[in-house]
């Protein structure tokens, strides 16, 4: 099967997850969030009680931990560690800085890779994450670059998180995107950069509407879908 494949890539809380999913849903596509892969492994680093930034202890554990993807009765992806679904745990605030400093390990990117290119060989995907359209998917049929401003980002992850039932002051998020975006895109190891041959979008004064639109039109002129 000739499958297609929508790369989109771009800081934490620039929207990436809300929009490709409900992009997926429109097109009949599946819907792959990278990021809930590397949460997975920083929530084991973190129920391990391992450093995440020690490189060493972190590839210890890789040949102890088994990660599946797996999408629910519900439609949603599920993630499961070593048989336990953890899709909830993963996303509790604590653990976003753990699947950070995970990440930026080579050795961890290496052992996630193959499950990623895997899906996108066997479905027609949109699969979000930081390194997808330079490094996953280098032939993406179309690569999305998504960003916000911090401040936007910040407000709509307090949002989220208020809605969530757990919510967190304006500094302590603002803080913590900085410190993930730093991180993110000052690794060796697949920073997150955009790809060449990605179009950005920035949805600093875009709702969720008019961001969704925006990339409608970049997919139909790509794909003409
Ligand atoms: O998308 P997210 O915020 O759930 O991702 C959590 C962390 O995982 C993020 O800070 C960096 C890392 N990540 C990555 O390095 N590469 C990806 N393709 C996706 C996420």
């Amino acid at each position: 099967m000739n499958c297609f494949s929508i790369a989109i890539d771009g800081p934490s809380g620039a929207g990436k997850s809300t929009l490709a999913r409900s992009l997926a849903k429109k097109l009949g596509y599946l819907y792959v969030d990278t990021g809930a892969i590397y949460r997975t492994i920083g929530y084991y680093a973190w129920k391990q009680g391992v450093d995440p930034k020690e490189e060493a202890a972190v590839l210890a554990l890789l040949p102890k931990v088994q990660v599946e993807l797996t999408y629910g009765e519900d439609g949603l992806q599920h993630m499961l560690l070593n048989g336990e679904d953890v899709t909830r745990e993963i996303r509790l605030p604590e653990i976003s800085l753990y699947a950070s400093a995970v990440s930026a390990h080579p050795g961890v990117r290496s052992f996630l890779l193959d499950m990623q290119r895997q899906l996108a060989r066997s479905h027609h995907v949109i699969m979000d994450g930081r390194d997808i359209g330079t490094v996953v998917l280098p032939d993406a049929d179309v690569k999305i670059f998504l960003t916000a401003s911090a401040e936007a980002r910040t407000k709509r992850r307090m949002l989220e998180l208020e809605q969530r039932g757990t919510p967190e002051p304006y500094e302590k998020i603002l803080k913590e995107i900085q410190e993930r975006d730093w991180n993110d895109s000052h690794r060796t190891a697949a920073p997150l950069r955009q790809a060449e041959d990605a179009v950005l979008v920035d949805t600093t004064d875009l709702n969720f509407q008019q961001s969704e639109e925006a990339l409608l039109t970049i997919i139909k002129e790509k794909t003409g879908a």
